[in-house]
């Protein structure tokens, strides 16, 4: 007789993703609208492609230093001058599997088990399992509609055994891009209960109008920024990404990395170097495009009655179905009756009880698609 198996509380505590769930409900029916993931619709860019076949059939497939090769953490330390506006220098930057890797070495720096971690709510669900698996309890700050889905960082509740609070500009799941003086009342509020600040900037070429203020840029100390290479070149897919942080915590933060992942892919690592050397006039084109769309979303809700606000960055907009009912409901409802899927603000956190997230980074078809049948489903 086999034995049961035994697995760790930690497999049956951790959250499902709300994204993947309605996904699985879709399955894969014939016709989708498919609006649910944030992944772009276009191409990796062709230099980078190239580099990284090139790499491939020219190089030895390596172990590669842990935090990543010099050449690629300097491209980045330039990047960080040009594009985000603070100086970082190379040690302080860390080469990831994705963004999500860098968010989970950025908690595992400052939780311990028992400390609390203030989250958004609604925000992207990946790091509530993170702090679980830290054991760490996920505390969550309220991003209101009625407030353009900004913090009031001097409404936060902080117990003392808070040591971090992460923060997302340009956000997912809102799109909202948070003006310098948010994120200065942010660090002040942070500077006042000596907690870090982890600022989620994957999205951080990604906007339409104001251009994002990174925490670096007003906050040197206690704070460390998040990016990724999936969304600027399209690049899910190649799972890379990095941390910038103090040199102090990318030292010791070897340790976690050489336990869990060695380090990352070096065909990756190939292709963000010619990302960063070579594909930046393709990201002002990709840009442009989520523009379109983003406007598209934008004209087509004022005229069918569903605009409540225009999102600034990233590519995602929810849309108020609360006249439909419950978003899950609606989410299904959406699925079935109109082929269009959607996510319901609840895979993002409690707020977000009567929303639908629709991702912007689809095509202008399925956009116009997807609004119609929320129209539809609303209009009743
Ligand atoms: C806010 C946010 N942070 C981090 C990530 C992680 O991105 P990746 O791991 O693909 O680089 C995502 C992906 O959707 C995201 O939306």
């Amino acid at each position: 007789m086999t034995s049961p198996l035994t697995l760790s509380t930690l497999l049956g505590s951790l959250p499902r993703s709300g994204i993947r769930a309605i996904a699985a409900f879709a399955g894969n029916r014939p016709g989708l609208a498919h609006l649910e993931y944030g992944e772009p619709s276009m191409m990796t860019p062709e230099p980078i492609r190239r580099a990284a076949a090139r790499a491939v059939l020219e190089e030895r497939m390596v172990y590669t230093p842990t935090p990543g090769p010099a050449r690629l953490r300097e491209l980045i330390s330039e990047k960080l001058r040009r594009v985000n506006g603070y100086e970082a220098a190379p040690e302080q930057v860390f080469v990831t599997a994705g963004g999500v890797g860098a968010l989970f070495l950025a908690l595992a720096a400052v939780l311990d088990p028992g400390d609390a971690v203030l989250l958004p709510d609604p925000g992207w669900p990946n790091a509530v399992g993170q702090a679980r698996i830290l054991q760490a309890e996920p505390l969550f700050y309220p991003l209101d509609a009625k407030n353009g889905f900004l913090p009031d960082p001097d409404s936060w509740r902080i117990p003392p055994h808070c040591k971090a609070v992460v923060i997302n500009s340009p956000a997912n799941p809102t799109g909202a891009v948070f003006p310098r003086e948010v994120v200065e009342r942010i660090a002040q509020v942070a500077d006042r209960h000596g907690l870090w600040v982890i600022s989620d900037e994957v999205y951080d070429e990604i906007y339409f109008d104001r251009a994002p203020t990174s925490i670096f840029q007003v906050r040197a100390e206690r704070s460390m920024a998040v990016y990724s290479f999936s969304k600027t070149y399209a690049m899910t897919g190649w799972r890379l990404g990095y941390l910038v942080a103090p040199a102090e915590v990318v030292e010791p933060l070897q340790k976690v990395a050489e336990a869990v992942f060695s380090s990352t892919s070096m065909v990756a690592q190939r292709a963000a170097e010619a990302a960063l050397a070579e594909a930046g006039p393709h990201v002002p084109e990709m840009v442009a495009t989520y523009r379109r769309r983003r406007d598209l979303a934008v004209s087509l809700c004022r005229d069918w009655g569903l605009y409540r606000y225009t999102p600034e960055g990233a590519f995602y907009l929810m849309v108020d179905v609360s006249k439909a009912g419950p978003a899950e409901d609606v989410a299904r409802r959406l699925v079935v009756e109109k082929g269009v899927v959607a996510v319901p603000g609840t895979a993002f956190g409690r707020q977000a009880q009567h929303e639908l997230r629709i991702s912007l980074a689809a095509s202008e078809d399925d956009i116009r698609r997807g609004l119609q049948a929320i129209r539809e489903i609303v209009e009743g």
